[in-house]
């Protein structure tokens, strides 16, 4: 596995790498959900070609009262574990080498970016489609692989590759949860052990609600979010950030429980916040 910290390195080396290059972008502190979209990787580069992870703590999606200085860099444990996964590349690169003093161009989306997370973190989507293209430059991917789990990035993804051409072609993969449904998030590890133990909630209210819909014994999305919050506050230490019922393409808040939907929630434990969310395709699905 080779292993580059520059980006003119890397942009020199990316026109002989074997095609097709998938490319994973994480921030590091790898776990089973990140390694989940490198063994997609593995499996779209099918052999013959290159799989590309990078891992940086990218400092402009996130805020002034963020976690940046906290975030976990366990930069080591992470290269074993590309390396046992059989990354062919791992890009690392210090934040000076990614962003040049005065740095003055940023890629905004301006429609999909302003709900949910959006509306919570202003300026985190920004710092992320800024980054992502830049990384999409750099790496010159055939394939890059984003978990749904950060749905609302997936879907600001996607539409950034569609405006502005890049020929690259996004895979979304599902969710990977601890065995009490928890989505796996490098964030998971600030929780206290009353916080963790409580912060299956989460999904257990989307997967609840979602019954609901099936059932439909719940007839608006008023009256579910209404549900929904209500059955998250019984987790003593839960604080709502936002609980939406939202068009999975749009992103817009849903007039009707009519399907494809997608229910979504971020919740506070402390200064710890959480996502998850569970997309409704069809009133079976
Ligand atoms: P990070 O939070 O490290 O996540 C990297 C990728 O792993 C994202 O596509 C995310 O959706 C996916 N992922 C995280 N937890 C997952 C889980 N439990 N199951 C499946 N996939 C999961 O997302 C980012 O980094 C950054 O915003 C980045 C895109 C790298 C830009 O800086």
């Amino acid at each position: 596995m080779r292993l580059i910290d520059s980006p003119a390195d890397l942009q020199r080396l990316t026109r002989s790498l074997p095609r097709p290059v998938a490319f994973v972008p994480t921030m590091g502190a790898l776990h089973r959900g990140h390694l989940a979209l490198v063994t997609r990787a593995k499996e779209v580069a099918a052999g013959s070609g290159t799989t590309v992870v990078s891992v940086f703590v990218n400092p402009t999606q996130f805020g002034p009262n963020e976690d940046f200085q906290r975030y976990p860099r366990p930069f080591e444990q992470d290269c074993e574990k590309l390396a046992g996964l059989g990354c062919d590349l791992v890009f690392a690169p210090s934040a000076e080498a990614m962003y040049r003093p005065y740095a003055s161009v940023i890629v905004h989306e301006s429609s999909l970016s302003r709900t949910l997370c959006g509306a919570s973190r202003p300026g985190h989507f920004d710092g992320v489609c800024t980054v992502v293209t830049k990384l999409f430059h750099l790496v010159q991917p055939d394939f890059a692989i984003f978990g749904q789990k950060d749905f609302q990035q997936l879907a600001i993804i996607r539409r950034l590759v569609r405006d502005l051409d890049f020929p690259v072609e996004i895979i979304g993969v599902p969710t990977v949860r601890e065995a009490d449904g928890l989505a796996m998030s490098s964030r998971n590890d600030y929780l206290s052990p009353e916080e963790r133990a409580q912060a299956p909630i989460l999904h257990q209210v989307l997967e609840a609600a979602a019954t609901r819909v099936r059932e439909k014994t719940v007839l608006s999305p008023d009256q579910l979010v209404k549900w929904m919050r209500a059955a998250l506050e019984e987790a003593p230490l839960a604080n709502i950030d936002y609980v939406a019922v939202a068009d999975p393409e749009t992103l817009e808040a849903k007039p009707t429980l009519t399907p494809p939907l997608v229910l979504a929630v971020a919740v506070y434990f402390g200064r710890t916040r959480l996502i998850d969310n569970t997309l409704l395709e069809s009133i079976d699905g």
